[in-house]
């Protein structure tokens, strides 16, 4: 696949934190057990906020980061990955255009493919640009609307936020893709119209580690000008034990794989745009690195990018 720059992130998290503790107020649960189980301390929870509100102000985060001279009107594409819209229809990515107050020459959609969402949303846009054109491609979630919070066995993992990124396609750079989705599984993990996030989490930790060595072994184990070992790691911020268990499995160490779940818990869509915002601007993610993106999630799916930053 032709390969992308990366000219910007940015990233949106909800005023309001939730820690463990407070939870522990309501439910049957401590922060021993969540920290232990999860590596999650703490999530973010909009009030007031909507999902595209988020997601535009993610945008404006990562327009404000833009290379001298970019403008607002070279964005070409938006795709917003989300589960949660505020509307059936029209969608976030919708919202967003008209939030940055861009015209009609500009092509607008979301995509539903849970936590896989944004990796699938990159892939999308990377495939329909053309050299040198520019999309914007968010991931957005407000989470805390399909949590039954009575739950303790689901709603201590998720959290509400927005990460977007202006990218240029460019065919001189290399990207490797994979995606699938397992419909045999989607049992595993539901989130139905009219209810809450529903899961069997025993089963969806084993097929994450799963999935992460079949993303892997397509995209960094096969031939290419990208190294054979990647020098950064961003996996869907789901659970630290699936992140550690994963990479220990391919011979890496932590130290290459970024986390910031531990205050943003499991935010799906929104997952790995805020977890590269957050990588850039701690200097953890820098010019050069050949980067491995891995998500997977409701589908059941699994979708990954490999690429040079
Ligand atoms: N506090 C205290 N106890 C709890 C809590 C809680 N918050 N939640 C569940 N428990 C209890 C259960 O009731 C169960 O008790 P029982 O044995 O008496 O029935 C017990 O803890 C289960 O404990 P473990 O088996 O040790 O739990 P496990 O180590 O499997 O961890 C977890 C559970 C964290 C959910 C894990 O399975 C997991 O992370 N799975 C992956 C989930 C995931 O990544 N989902 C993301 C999907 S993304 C998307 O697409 C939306």
């Amino acid at each position: 696949m032709a390969g992308m720059n990366i000219l910007a992130t940015g990233s949106c998290l909800p005023e309001r934190t939730v820690t463990n503790e407070e939870l522990s107020h309501s439910l049957d649960t401590s922060d021993e057990w969540i920290r232990s189980r999860t590596g999650i301390a703490a999530r973010h929870i909009a009030e007031g906020q909507t999902t595209a509100g988020l997601a535009a102000q993610a945008a404006r985060c990562a327009l404000k980061k833009a290379p001298a001279g970019f403008d607002v009107s070279e964005i070409g594409l938006i795709v917003c990955a989300t589960i949660t819209p505020d509307d059936h229809t029209p969608g976030c990515a919708c919202q967003v255009q008209k939030e940055l107050g861009l015209d009609g020459s500009v092509l607008a959609f979301d995509v539903n493919g849970a936590c896989s969402g944004f990796v699938m949303a990159l892939q999308i846009a990377l495939s329909m640009l053309e050299d040198g054109q520019t999309a914007l491609v968010i991931g957005a979630e407000r989470l805390s609307s399909i949590l039954d919070w009575s739950d303790r066995s689901t709603c201590v993992l998720f959290g509400d936020g927005a990460g977007a990124l202006l990218v240029q396609k460019d065919s001189r750079r290399c990207v490797k893709a994979y995606a699938r989705t397992l419909p045999d599984k989607a049992d595993l993990l539901r989130a139905p119209a009219s209810g809450a996030i529903a899961m069997k989490g025993s089963g969806v930790f084993r097929f994450a580690v799963k999935a992460f060595s079949e993303i892997y072994e397509h995209c960094v184990e096969t031939e290419g000008p990208l190294k054979n070992r990647p020098d950064a790691v961003i996996c869907h911020q789901a659970n630290l034990r699936i992140m550690e268990k994963a990479c220990r499995s391919h011979g890496l160490g932590m130290d290459c794989c970024f986390v910031c779940l531990d205050h943003t818990g499991n935010t799906a869509g929104a997952s790995i745009p805020i977890a590269l915002d957050e990588a850039i601007s701690s200097g953890f993610l820098q010019r050069g690195m050949d980067t491995l993106l891995t998500a997977f999630g409701s589908g059941l799916s699994m979708a990954g990018l490999y690429f040079r930053y």
